[in-house]
């Protein structure tokens, strides 16, 4: 297995042997395209293009000592494959320019030194409306675009769905888990033992922690979050697909509208992205809402931490809401 460094020599010994680098072409530079956790991510800039390379590894990028499924640039590599079908889809994501499936690598297009929707969690900040729309129009495109009965490849991405399951229904609920909810907030430990310890929201967590693994119809993008959207001088575009699974569709708007309330984007924006996107897909509101909740506890009381800026009475009351949506109190 090849590990790729930033060494401009090796690279260039690398993509020659792949045969994505012409012989008279040489690395002039590379530069860490953006944030990012999981993967060796890189811009490399030859003088006359830039593009895009992207190694999965065995272990997480920024936690080596993590363990994370090798092949996930390989299931990233199906979707943008299988969704390429679809101009419409293929138009707001990168061209994949080559893939090494022996040592995980893809390389794709550049979309430009845009950047990502992360900076919509610091306060003040909001996504502009029609921005938005875009992006529940793709979710909406892409839901309606995919059936498992019918696409010509089915992606089950079982050892992501694990990882994320760990993350999502496990690790925060236990009592020691080794991360203090403190360090991120004071006062958010105490507040949340009492999650840890409320044996009615478990249960329902568990059930929805079984929907999750569960095979489903719609080809979802898995990690539909300000992260995975790009705002660049072109527009509005999606990356990161790295998570995607056929599934339902609830969880993937349901994650997205999580995002948008731990954002505190407004309650007219939240419900103008909704509407727009059931009046092109269906959803099962019901089953939305109670992923939503399942994500914003996860998010707030477990690992995967964002830089939100909500203090600590609006992440109570995120909190309680998601646990009432949950056991239905
Ligand atoms: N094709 C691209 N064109 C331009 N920029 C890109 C492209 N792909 C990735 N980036 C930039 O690099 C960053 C990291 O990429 P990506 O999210 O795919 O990596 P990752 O390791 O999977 O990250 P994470 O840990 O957040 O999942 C993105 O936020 C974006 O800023
Ligand atoms: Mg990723």
């Amino acid at each position: 297995m090849t590990k790729l460094t930033r060494d401009k020599n090796y690279l260039e010994t690398y993509l020659k042997s792949q045969g994505w680098l012409e012989e008279n072409e040489t690395i002039k530079s590379t530069e860490v395209p953006g944030e990012g956790n999981m993967n060796f991510t890189l811009r490399l800039d030859t003088g006359e293009r830039t593009f895009i390379v992207k190694q999965s590894r065995d272990f997480v990028e920024k936690y080596p000592q993590v363990a994370a499924p090798a092949e996930r640039a390989l299931r990233e590599a199906e979707f943008y494959e299988l969704t390429s079908e679809k101009p419409g889809l293929k138009a707001m994501m990168p061209n994949i320019l080559g893939l090494d499936k022996e040592n995980n690598v893809m390389v794709m297009d550049d979309l430009g030194a845009g950047s990502d929707y992360t900076h919509v969690y610091k306060k003040g900040q909001t996504i502009p409306e029609d921005e938005l729309i875009e992006i529940m129009d793709f979710a909406a495109d892409l839901h309606n675009g995919f059936s498992a009965k019918t696409a010509s490849k089915v992606i089950h991405n079982l050892k992501m769905r694990e990882l994320n399951h760990e993350h999502m229904f496990v690790y925060p609920y236990l009592d020691d888990n080794g991360l203090n909810l403190d360090d991120i907030l004071p006062g958010l430990a105490e507040i949340g033992k009492m999650y840890k310890a409320d044996d009615e929201l478990k249960a329902e967590l568990e059930k929805m922690g079984k929907l999750y693994l569960a095979d489903g119809d719609k080809l979802l993008h898995g990690d539909y979050f300000l992260g995975s959207w790009l705002k660049t001088k072109d527009g509005v575009r999606i990356i990161d697909p790295e998570f995607c699974f056929f599934g339902p569709a609830e969880f993937e708007i349901g994650v997205t509208i999580a995002h948008l309330k731990m954002a505190d984007q407004s309650e007219e924006l939240i419900t103008k992205a909704l509407d727009h996107y059931s009046a092109k897909a269906k959803l099962d509101e019901e089953l939305r809402k109670k992923f939503t909740a399942t994500e914003i506890l996860r998010r707030i009381l477990g690992l995967a931490q964002l830089p939100l800026e909500i203090g600590l009475e609006k992440r109570k009351s995120l909190l309680e809401e998601s646990r009432n949506i949950l056991t239905g109190n």
